[in-house]
């Protein structure tokens, strides 16, 4: 297994290379990745060459359709999934809002849906809100002090009643990766959907959905290296079975039924480059030729191996700290590079104080407001968040402690 180049991945991001960036480390990936090159490149010739109304037949319109399609056949390769299976809307949350309302024409009074309070407020309020239609909404609570979700505590929520579980494939402030296969395994066995929200896991490598197994797989593309689009994933049984929710005479495509606002052509046709980037980690790396899944899973892995690397030190720089209270485990293996710490003053003034060591991190609830409150963390004080991804180099993660030791 090759050690991620460092160089060559940031030679793929212009903001590394921007003069007014200079200087300064960022930090808050999860709120909002930097774009990597080919996305740039397609957005930009999209906008020049192709920004036309698609899928005619002259030449300017052929390749703009053409290109769309391009972005969901190569993404859904990765995933491992089949190109129908992956549609694009406006952001996750508009997703999740646009599927619970296919649930809620297709669920009855009395039927039952499971959320929990560790996930973003995306993959939760949604669902809730059926509860005015008389759905039964069971929360899976996670552990006040480790914020870990048990999966035994779902085993005794699930009945016949249940229809959904909904959960994230990790919290975008707890940072704790779920056992995805195996809670799957868990609420198909007892007849139900899966709903995961891939949000804050997805940046860290894509993972091969169809062999995970949820039949609803969530994450948006600005997070992952791409434009501003919420990329969904929704297996063929559960969308076939789901009321469409798009125009009547588009309901017969899998891609347009949970899809009903017009589609950005342009950051569609864009998100091509997150699988143009994932290719050139591939083949800079030696990794595999040919099976889009196989590379995929090749560049997570070396995603995956370089983030624990940089990820363990700064966990042990914060764990035993007075005054900082880490949300989620110390073990890097277990988690994402997504770091929250509870403070015992305001966080928002702790991220200003932050900018003059050149650190670009934020203080808040991140919408995270369920688990944050459940783990009794002060809401008006919120959580300071400093994520990273692959493409952090050392030198700034060293700059992030230094700063960490002169503010808190
Ligand atoms: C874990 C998680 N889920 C969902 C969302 C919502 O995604 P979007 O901004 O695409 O609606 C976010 C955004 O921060 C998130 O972190």
């Amino acid at each position: 297994m090759s050690t991620l180049d460092i160089n060559f991945v940031r030679s793929q991001f212009p903001a590394f290379s921007e003069p007014s960036l200079q200087g300064q480390a960022f930090f808050e990936n999860a709120g909002g990745s930097y774009t990597c090159q080919p996305v740039i490149d397609r957005l930009s010739r999209y906008y020049t060459q192709r920004k036309v109304q698609p899928y005619a037949p002259y030449d300017a319109s052929r390749l703009a359709g053409e290109e769309m399609d391009e972005a969901r056949a190569r993404m859904a390769a990765i995933l491992g999934v089949d190109t129908d299976e992956l549609s694009f809307g406006p952001s996750t949350t508009q997703n999740t809002y646009v599927l619970a309302q296919a649930f809620r024409q297709w669920m009855q009074p009395g039927e039952a849906i499971i959320v929990t309070n560790q996930d973003h407020e995306a993959n939760s309020g949604p669902w809730r809100r059926l509860a005015e239609d008389g759905i039964e909404i069971r929360e899976w609570q996670i552990d006040p002090e480790t914020g870990s979700l048990n999966p035994a505590d779902l085993e005794n929520l699930l009945d016949e009643k249940v229809r959904l579980v909904c959960f994230p494939h990790c919290s975008n402030v707890i940072g704790e990766i779920n056992p995805v296969t195996e809670i799957t395994a868990i609420a198909h066995a007892a007849g139900a959907f899966v709903c995961v929200d891939g949000v804050s896991y997805a940046p860290h490598g894509f993972p091969n959905v169809g062999d995970l197994g949820p039949d609803i797989y969530l994450f948006s593309a600005y997070k992952t290296y791409g434009p501003h689009q919420g990329c969904m994933v929704i297996r063929r049984a559960l969308g076939e079975l789901l009321p469409n929710q798009g125009h009547f005479f588009n309901g017969d495509d899998l891609y347009r039924r949970f899809t009903p606002a017009g589609p950005d052509h342009a950051q569609v046709a864009a998100c091509a480059g997150m699988a143009d980037y994932v290719d050139m980690l591939s083949d800079h790396h030696n990794g595999p030729q040919g099976d889009p899944t196989a590379r995929g899973a090749f560049v997570h892995e070396l995603m995956r191996v370089r983030e624990i690397a940089l990820l363990q030190p700064v966990l042990d720089a914060v764990k035993d700290r007075n005054a900082v209270r880490l949300i989620g485990t110390s073990d890097a293996a277990r988690r994402a590079p997504t770091v929250a710490l509870a403070l015992n003053r305001s966080t928002a003034a702790v991220a200003a104080d932050l900018v003059e060591h050149g650190i670009m991190a934020e203080g808040g609830d991140f919408y995270a407001v369920r688990p944050l409150q459940a783990m009794g963390v002060d809401l008006k004080q919120g959580v300071l968040r400093v994520s990273f991804t692959h493409y952090t180099s050392q030198q700034e993660i060293d700059q992030l402690l230094n700063a960490l030791d002169a503010v808190l």
